[in-house]
């Protein structure tokens, strides 16, 4: 299992040395959840403090859009130069064109889908795509409790990834923990995204991430 902390759940007063201690304890990603306060009710940053979080990671950038305009920031984030940068089937009306887009940047691209929407739903995308991202909470904020049905959705879209494109990732992100990591790995998870889970563990990060591996 692939671990992407999510840096949404740091002490912002002290990102670089949290981003560092991500790394450091053996993460695979460093997950950033940019919203714009329009698709979801929160505002969290922009290129600027991303630069910083990219300047001060050793491991690749995972970016989780959760905007209204996507291309836009995908203008914005590109420059950065992240591993994978995931925009949300529900906020796009080209999705194909975008993904297009997002690879010629030189970035993987990935669709994320919000916890009622059906991995159906983006099945003739799949072929193009290096991920898709399913969300086990509404996408906003961290701590927030895991909606188990993703499990399902899971194993839907994994027998839609082995007759499309078997190198296609899934990810599951919100509200994971050592305790249904088990369970999103038998569904067929390949990365989980942990905000809280890491940064709030009592013994630290490192112990976190090991626990979840
Ligand atoms: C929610 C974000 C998540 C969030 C996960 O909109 O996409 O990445 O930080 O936090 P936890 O792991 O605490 O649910
Ligand atoms: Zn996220």
């Amino acid at each position: 299992m692939l671990i992407a902390p999510s840096i949404l759940s740091a002490d912002f007063g002290n990102l670089a040395q949290d981003v560092k201690a991500i790394c450091e304890g053996g993460c695979d990603f460093v997950h950033v959840d940019v919203m714009d306060g329009h698709f979801v009710p929160n505002l969290t940053i922009g290129p600027v403090v991303v630069e910083a979080v990219a300047k001060a990671a050793t491991k690749p950038l995972d970016i989780h859009l959760m905007v209204e305009n996507n291309t836009f920031f995908v203008d914005l984030f590109a420059p950065l130069k992240p591993e994978f940068i995931s925009f949300h089937i529900e906020e796009e009306k080209h999705p194909h064109r975008l993904v297009q887009k997002i690879r010629s940047l030189g970035i993987r691209p990935a669709i994320t889908l919000n916890p009622h929407t059906p991995p159906e739903a983006i099945e003739f995308l799949l072929e193009d795509v290096d991920m898709v991202l399913l969300m086990s909470v509404n996408p906003g904020f961290g701590g927030q409790k895991f909606i188990s049905s993703v499990l399902e959705r899971a194993q839907r879209l994994k027998a839609l990834i082995e007759k499309r494109n078997p190198n296609c990732l899934i990810e599951v992100d919100g509200g994971v923990t050592d305790k249904n990591i088990r369970l999103l790995e038998e569904a067929g998870v390949d990365v989980v995204v942990a905000g809280s889970f890491v940064y709030k563990h009592p013994e630290g990060v490192k112990t976190a991430i090991a626990a979840l591996k």
